[in-house]
């Protein structure tokens, strides 16, 4: 029987195109409206896919890897705005745990549970998390070399940071510091803001399969959000990407003995 794959899921194009050149022996197999690039990467059977962006999306796109791909473990890759004290813009977040901040069903409810679950957030694996945060920690160790000084002065990047904690997701590009601040009042240890990670956690735990969430801070989820976004994951987040999972893909590629 063929080896369980990992599961790699980008939110942006972008990102899955820098993915794409590492892999071999590609299938390509189109399900939902998606298309799933079946290969081996680094040693290591994976498929990579589109999530598409939101939460149902997320959701979607996971079930499909459970079910029809039988993935081993899943790992999302993307960007994110920066909410907590320190992450910046060019700082990698490795999500801890997950909430969905637009889950609101109060006063059956407490606000942000998701009913009937009892919980409001999600674990993330912490093995699957160490091995990203610790693949991260040395992407930014190479920041200047990999990204290039002029895009990092472009971006203002400088010595760029891994942080470890709560991720918030939810059906809003949050572009105003009135909203994030709102969300920082309500969630004080929010690290940063997205739109598909708590979904993706919350059906991993329906399925107990273990998964990771990475984020690249892009923006500061206030009113110049959206400056500079598409520039941003062609220049620094794809790149990140791309050298964290080969890194990973690798470290566990050693790990298994193959
Ligand atoms: N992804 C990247 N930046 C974001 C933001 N400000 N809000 C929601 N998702 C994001």
């Amino acid at each position: 029987m063929a080896a369980r794959p990992l599961a790699i899921v980008s939110a942006m194009h972008e990102e899955l195109r820098a993915l794409l050149p590492a892999l071999s022996a590609t299938q390509p197999v189109t399900l939902a409206g998606r298309h799933f690039h079946v290969g081996v990467m680094h040693g290591e059977p994976v498929v990579l896919v589109l999530s598409g962006i939101g939460k149902v999306a997320a959701a979607t796109t996971a079930t499909l890897l459970i079910q029809a791909f039988d993935a081993r473990a899943l790992v999302f890759t993307g960007v994110a705005g920066g909410l907590g004290a320190g992450v910046r813009v060019g700082d990698v977040v490795v999500a801890r745990q997950l909430l969905q901040h637009d889950m609101d069903a109060s006063p059956l409810f407490p606000r942000f549970e998701v009913p009937l679950t009892g919980r409001s957030r999600f674990a993330a694996d912490a093995l699957l998390s160490v091995a990203q945060a610790s693949a991260s920690l040395r992407c930014m160790a190479r920041a200047t070399e990999l990204l290039g000084a002029a895009h990092m002065a472009d971006f203002g990047i400088t010595d760029p940071r891994v942080h470890e904690g709560l991720v918030l997701s939810g059906d809003r590009f949050v572009a105003t510091a009135a909203e994030s601040r709102a969300l920082v009042d309500a969630l004080p240890d929010a690290l940063a803001v997205e739109m598909e990670g708590a979904a993706l956690a919350q059906v991993c735990a329906d399925f107990d399969r273990p998964f990771a969430v990475l984020r690249t801070i892009s923006d500061r989820a206030d009113e110049s959000a959206h400056t500079d976004f598409n520039r941003f994951i062609v220049d620094v987040a794809s790149v990140y990407t791309r050298v964290i999972v080969s890194d990973w893909l690798d470290s566990t590629s050693r790990a298994t003995g193959e």
